[in-house]
């Protein structure tokens, strides 16, 4: 499908690439035209080094959907990188003394000590993951958008964020089961000695859910018909391997790509100078290259997009560089 079908019927479209080769600009451009075309969407900025509201010339503040002035049906956000880790009071932390009721009365007692500090430690790397898995919640639950525009940070973090729902969902099945554990045998203890009946645990219920959710948006992900990742590239030699890479690993997490956007392409002009006429000839050779290896023997569509005198910033640009996405590419 090209960008075009792909921006008026998917649920979730991705742009993700090399550090600096346009993947803000792509995204942002893609989603005032989807907007304008009548579809309800929200563009989510995954890196931790926002751009986006940067790119759209407006403020966003962290984990605040910001509906944009002057476009109609057009929303940004920008991840929280940081989430509050209170709300997750109970997920990341299991105490066993709380379990029972009894924090802080054991802790001299070698084995409750042990046992406590085993089971309130935190996986590193915890909070990025929670707050990602929050966006996918949020993907999954019931919102007024058509469609959700992923502008995501350069190769290795977006691969991460990918990879996410097996990783999430794996290690909460276990906080599950190790719950349900501790909770059993604890409870037991606890009813004993306070004779309370076994009270509900809610943290077990939420833990359940955002698995649930998270599993589902791997559906999605993975669905060619409701989510596409469009890959942004340069002519450069780098470029190629990178992208040869990132392909493979998208593959491999069955996303599909039929896309793949060649930005900053110098022009033929006869004004060009010494300077700018040898980059040409060097982008030229690898477009010939980037030809070959995706389009013929991958088979993916090839957006070719010029690079403009100014910097892509804000409607007007933002609309110029839309016409060479998505109508000029035909
Ligand atoms: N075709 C183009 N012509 C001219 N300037 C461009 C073009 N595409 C992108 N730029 C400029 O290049 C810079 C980087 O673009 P952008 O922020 O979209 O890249 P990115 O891949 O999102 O970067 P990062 O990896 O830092 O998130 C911006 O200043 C943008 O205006
Ligand atoms: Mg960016």
């Amino acid at each position: 499908m090209q960008l075009k079908d792909l921006l008026l019927n998917l649920k979730m479209v991705m742009f993700g690439g090399k550090g600096g080769v346009g993947k803000t600009s792509c995204a942002t451009s893609s989603a005032i035209w989807a907007a304008e075309h009548g579809r309800n969407t929200l563009i989510i900025s995954t890196d931790p080094a926002h751009s986006l509201g940067d790119s759209l010339g407006v403020e966003l503040l962290p984990g605040e959907p910001t509906p944009i002035e002057g476009i109609d049906n057009l929303t940004a956000l920008e991840i929280n990188p940081k989430v509050n880790m209170a709300e997750f009071k109970g997920i990341t932390n299991i105490n066993p003394m709380e379990e029972m009721g009894m924090s802080g009365l054991m802790e001299n007692m070698p084995l409750f000590g042990d046992m406590e500090e085993l089971t309130s430690m935190t996986p590193p790397g915890i909070d990025e993951a929670l707050a990602f898995g929050k966006i996918l919640e949020f993907v999954e639950t019931n919102h007024d958008y058509d469609l959700i525009i992923f502008d995501t940070a350069p190769t290795g973090h977006t691969l991460r964020f990918l990879s996410l729902p097996e990783t999430l969902s794996g290690w909460i099945g276990k906080l599950i089961k190790m719950r349900v554990k501790i909770g059993n045998m604890f409870g037991a203890v606890k009813r004993l000695f306070t004779r309370e009946e076994k009270e509900k645990d809610n943290s077990l219920d939420v833990l359940e859910r955002l698995n649930e959710s998270i599993l589902n948006a791997r559906e999605d992900l993975t669905n060619p018909i409701k989510n596409s990742f469009i890959i942004v590239m340069i002519p450069e030699e780098m470029a190629i391997t990178e992208t040869g890479r990132l392909l493979n690993e998208l593959i491999k997490n069955n996303i599909s790509v039929s896309n793949i956007v060649v930005n900053q392409l110098y022009q033929d002009t006869t004004e060009l100078c010494e300077f700018c006429k040898a980059r040409r000839e060097m982008q030229e050779k690898n477009l010939i290259k980037i030809k070959k290896i995706f389009r013929e023997n991958l088979h993916k569509n090839l957006i070719e997009v010029p690079l403009f005198k100014e910097e892509i910033r804000e409607y007007d640009k933002l609309k110029e560089m839309g016409e060479y996405l998505i109508e000029k590419s035909y």
